[in-house]
């Protein structure tokens, strides 16, 4: 495939272990990285109707998104234009909103309605206090949303990985969210990234996925301009752990995910089941995690409960105390750095992965 990101076989050395603890490092970390790329909110069919909304915290800011009565999605920072209360907390249907400070009105298209007292003042243009807007984008039905104004379109970023996903997942627009799947990692967002790229741990940490979804010794991950791309053909019928249902008009080869840099991957299992990850650095040691599931109907039916399932309580949950085992490690003063065993085939034992994310991180903080 085009595009992918080439390492000569060696041993590269890791970030040194402040690079996961440094408070200052994790500010300017925040501005230069999280702050400038698209993150996931949801999906379009989390707000059905005209006046629905959510308010999330974004990267530090609080952020609406909501169906505007004219049926378009939009985000707005959770500012009121007068002087700064929040507008709107959680979630829920409204056809206006009004600020609980000194009850400015807005519309849901974000336009300034009425400002009580504004009347007796004749110069006074409405126009000029509309809701400030976030960048939104959807893809394929999930919301996402950016805080730099000036970011590259998500779909151009994203371009290379675009085709494939439609091919695997081609009714995604249309799935409605069905389960959720958290935690709070006690490690640095790195540590967590670098975790989920790299499957040198797999054949160690997870078994289950490596004899019952994916084929270990086949497993590829490449990086490429927008993340990093895993891809194992599926288990063979009599190996599976799951049957393959979700979607029948979806492939069931392949099993897929793509890393974008640095806060949000989607995953395909065979048969078009579709998770989303989203990693929320909420300090330098702490990454709230959560993992979405996206299908066809809104309640999983008894084999996609059982792979949602099954996903929780053995990938997912393997790796939390490995990511914070590793973040005590790297807290203790008793590592620096380490070795980065790369082969020259990148196989999957090899830890090239960390090599594409670690040039993705030095562009993205240069
Ligand atoms: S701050 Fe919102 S109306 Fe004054
Ligand atoms: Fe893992």
């Amino acid at each position: 495939m085009k595009d992918e990101m080439q390492f000569d076989g060696g041993v590269y050395e890791t970030l040194p272990a402040s690079s996961y603890w440094d408070d200052a490092l994790f500010r300017s970390e925040r501005a230069k990285i999280f702050r400038r790329s698209w993150q996931l909110f949801g999906h379009v069919n989390d707000l059905p109707n005209p006046g629905d909304y959510r308010v999330e915290d974004i990267s530090g800011s609080s952020v609406i998104v909501m169906r505007g009565q004219d049926g378009e999605i939009r985000a707005f920072h959770n500012v009121c234009a007068h002087r700064g209360h929040e507008l709107l907390q959680g979630e829920g249907c409204t056809k206006k909103l009004t600020c609980p400070y000194h009850a400015w009105t807005y519309d849901t298209t974000g336009k300034l309605r009425a400002a009580p007292n504004s009347g007796n003042f004749p110069g006074f243009d409405k126009d000029k206090y509309p809701l400030k807007q976030v960048r939104l984008e959807i893809f394929m039905g999930l919301i996402l949303v950016n805080l730099d104004s000036e970011a590259r379109p998500f779909a151009e970023i994203a371009a290379a990985a675009i085709p494939e996903i439609q091919e695997y997942a081609p009714n995604l627009g249309n799935y409605h969210h069905a389960a959720r799947t958290e935690r709070q990692a006690n490690a640095n967002w790195k540590v967590v990234a670098e975790n989920f790229n790299e499957c040198y741990h797999c054949a160690v940490v997870h078994k289950t996925l490596t004899t019952g979804v994916v084929d270990p010794d086949a497993y590829r991950t490449r990086g490429h301009s927008y993340g990093i791309r895993h891809v194992s053909p599926a288990r063979p019928d009599e190996r599976k752990s799951y049957s393959y249902v979700a979607d029948p008009t979806a492939k069931t080869d392949k099993f897929l995910t793509w890393w974008f840099f640095p806060l949000f991957a989607l995953q395909i299992y065979p048969g078009g089941i579709v998770n989303t990850y989203r990693w929320k650095p909420v300090s330098v040691n702490q990454t709230k995690i959560e993992v979405d599931w996206w299908l066809p109907e809104a309640t999983p039916n008894v084999v996609e409960a059982e792979i949602i399932h099954q996903h929780r309580t053995t990938t997912f949950a393997e790796d939390g105390p490995i990511v914070d085992s590793v973040q005590r490690g790297l807290e203790s003063g008793g590592f620096d750095t380490g070795p980065l065993l790369v082969d020259a085939g990148c196989t999957s034992q090899s830890e090239h992965p960390i090599m594409a994310f670690l040039s993705q991180y030095r562009d993205a903080m240069a």
